[in-house]
């Protein structure tokens, strides 16, 4: 059976055409960065214009490429939360009129689970129970998935993710956006123990996160010893703050949730520091660590479509009277 899958959650607009749940048989990936870039971040109304924009473009190549006819999708499956509410919208919509013309059932996905569910994109023969870091522009949370459809939130950030750390760090020492690519780039020729930032909520037993404090205390230190300091270094030690809580607290979890196998979603999954130390320390702890390919971690539609297929299998779908949630929560349902 095929889906026809489609993001639009933040700036990349994404269609992809998956077949029996793991099979991508197209995923295209249009990225916005050079129109936000001039601003420094993300302009939710520039989002949603470029999305309308390509959206059709994009169908019509992905069904191309994948060599079938509209005809032959079984099932259109959508973003429909969390992420920017008029983005959202575009493929909301665009998913809705589909499966109307097509007269095929609907599937509304979460955005998170399907950063979860690009695992199984890249290890078809995945088993359950395991624990996934998600670890986004938007989210940092620790989840216990026993089933399909049986997700636990473990921890989760009380204010900044960890993304949003990574672009806030580096809009200040100027390195543009997208900022995580950047830091992880310039951390390379840095020293990480030049600096040392505060590490929130290690050691305290909870498996919560907290970067805020990290962030100010970046810009702190940019402002106040900011000729000390070279930007490689401060990135390299920013960066090490942020995986040194990361990792630590992904093994708690995998310890006292009782699995083996601990994964990785999210953009913030391709940072090339935080796999360095995730595989190196597995090992010692026990512990597969399953580091998901660089190209599935970021936004794709192809990871939408094989969450999708396992709703498909429960005949869990949306009506026509989906709208967008901006503000989903992982494991929710609001349709
Ligand atoms: O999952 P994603 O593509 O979109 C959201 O759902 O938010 O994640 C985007 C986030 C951005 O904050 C970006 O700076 C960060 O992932 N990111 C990275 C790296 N590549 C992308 N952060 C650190 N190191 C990287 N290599
Ligand atoms: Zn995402």
């Amino acid at each position: 059976m095929k889906i026809l899958a489609i993001e639009t959650s933040c700036d990349e607009t994404a269609v992809a055409v998956v077949e029996d749940g793991y099979r991508v048989l197209a995923n295209l990936v249009s990225s916005q960065v050079e129109a936000h870039k001039v601003f420094g971040g993300v302009v939710p109304e520039i989002a949603s214009r470029k999305h309308l924009e390509i959206i059709n473009h994009l169908l019509a190549e992905a069904v191309a490429q994948a060599e079938i006819t509209f005809a032959d999708v079984d099932a259109v499956a959508v973003t429909y939360g969390p992420g920017l509410v008029g983005a959202l919208l575009v493929g909301v919509s665009a998913a809705k009129a589909l499966a109307l013309a097509l007269g095929v059932p609907l599937i509304a996905v979460n955005h998170l689970m399907g950063h979860i569910y690009a695992n199984f994109l890249a290890y078809p023969e995945l088993k359950f129970p395991f624990v996934c870091l998600v670890v986004s522009g938007g989210h940092t949370d620790l989840v216990l998935a026993r089933d399909h459809g049986d997700f636990a939130i473990l921890g989760r950030t009380r204010d900044d993710a960890a993304g949003e750390a990574f672009d806030k760090v580096a809009r200040l020492l100027g390195l543009g956006y997208p900022g995580g690519p950047a830091i992880d780039n310039l951390a390379r020729q840095g020293n990480p123990e030049a600096i040392v930032f505060p590490r929130a909520f290690l050691g305290d037993g909870n498996l919560d996160f907290s970067f805020s404090g990290l962030k100010t205390a970046v810009m702190n230190c940019v402002r106040r010893e900011g000729e000390k300091f070279s930007p490689a270094d401060i990135a390299a030690s920013f960066q090490k703050a942020v995986v040194d809580v990361l990792v630590e607290k992904a093994f708690q979890a995998v310890e006292r949730a009782g699995v083996k196998t601990l994964l990785i979603a999210g953009g913030v999954a391709a940072n090339s520091y935080l796999r360095q130390r995730l595989a190196a320390e597995a090992p010692e702890k026990g512990v597969e660590v399953k580091l998901l390919p660089l190209e599935l971690c970021t936004d794709n539609a192809a990871m939408i479509g094989c969450a999708a297929y396992f709703k498909y299998c429960r005949q869990d779908f949306a009506p026509l009277s989906l709208n967008a949630v901006p503000d989903l929560v992982l494991g929710e349902e609001r349709y």
